[in-house]
């Protein structure tokens, strides 16, 4: 019985179980998946800063573009330094994959680089924002850079030039040991906080819209469809009404 009733608040809950599971503090991400603007600043973040490791290998270019409004001259710009898995320029109804194989990430990063096209699923839109605004220097680590939300990460802190650079900030944990209180900043990027929040937040939007494209249009149907059966309900009602008259 008990199984029964966790499977069931797994179901009704399933983003705040994953949250349960991360020790960090997640900043919520100011995101709005009907603003396609924010959608399209975040699919040009994700070509330019992401896309040369990281593939979203079941969406297709010209998706995108459909679904954000992007005009073909916008398409065809984001996409210029695009490469396929045979090295070629990728045509616009193309899966976004990498040319990077497993076996050069692995000798690089020393794993495999993952394909994000589900990832806001499985992590949470506040996950992904805090992971890309949380990457601190730790000397023990192979890229210098270690990271709050995913700790020990192989990923190089590729958005270091925007955002600048944090440190630790450390304070005792009450049990002789130290924790990590907070992050300052230490050398400043060519973005203010604001703006790389920003920029970061138009980057999670775009993940969120990668992992399920239709999910806008899903919520706008589903509010449609409960106001029509509010409607119909008093016509059903006052059927009801009509048929039992003589009965009651
Ligand atoms: C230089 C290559 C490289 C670039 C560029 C890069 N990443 Fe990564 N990323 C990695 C590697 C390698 C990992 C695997 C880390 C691990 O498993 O420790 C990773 C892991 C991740 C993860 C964790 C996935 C998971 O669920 O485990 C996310 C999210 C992510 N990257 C997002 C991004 C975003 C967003 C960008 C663009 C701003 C980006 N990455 C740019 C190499 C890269």
């Amino acid at each position: 019985m008990k199984k029964h009733i966790l499977i069931i608040l797994l179901a009704i809950f399933p983003a705040t179980s994953f949250a349960a599971g991360v020790g960090v503090h997640l900043d919520a991400a100011p995101i709005d998946i009907n603003d396609k603007d924010s959608i399209k600043r975040g699919a040009k973040n994700f070509v330019d800063y992401c896309f040369s490791c990281h593939s979203a290998k079941f969406m297709r270019f010209n998706r995108i573009a459909k679904d954000t409004g992007m005009d073909e001259d916008e398409l065809r710009e984001m996409m210029i330094f695009t490469r396929d898995k045979k090295g070629e320029a990728t045509k616009t109804g193309d899966l976004m994959t990498v040319a990077m194989t497993d076996e050069y990430a692995k000798s690089a990063f020393g794993t495999a680089v993952p394909d994000l096209t589900l990832t806001a699923r499985a992590r949470g839109a506040d996950w992904l924002y805090t992971y890309l605004r949380t990457f601190y220097v730790d000397e023990n680590r192979p890229t210098g850079m270690n990271n709050l939300a995913f700790p020990d990460v192989a990923m190089p802190n590729v958005l270091m030039n925007l955002q600048g650079v944090n440190k630790a900030v450390y304070a005792d944990d009450g049990h002789g040991g130290n924790k990590i209180e907070g992050l300052e900043k230490i050398q400043p990027g060519s973005m203010t906080t604001e703006e790389f929040d920003a920029f970061t937040a138009d980057l999670v939007n775009f993940m969120v819209y990668l992992a399920e494209p239709v999910q806008a249009e899903r919520r706008s149907m589903g509010w449609k469809v409960l106001l029509f059966l509010a409607i119909f309900f008093v016509f059903a009602y006052l059927l009801k009404k009509e048929y039992w008259k003589d009965v009651h």
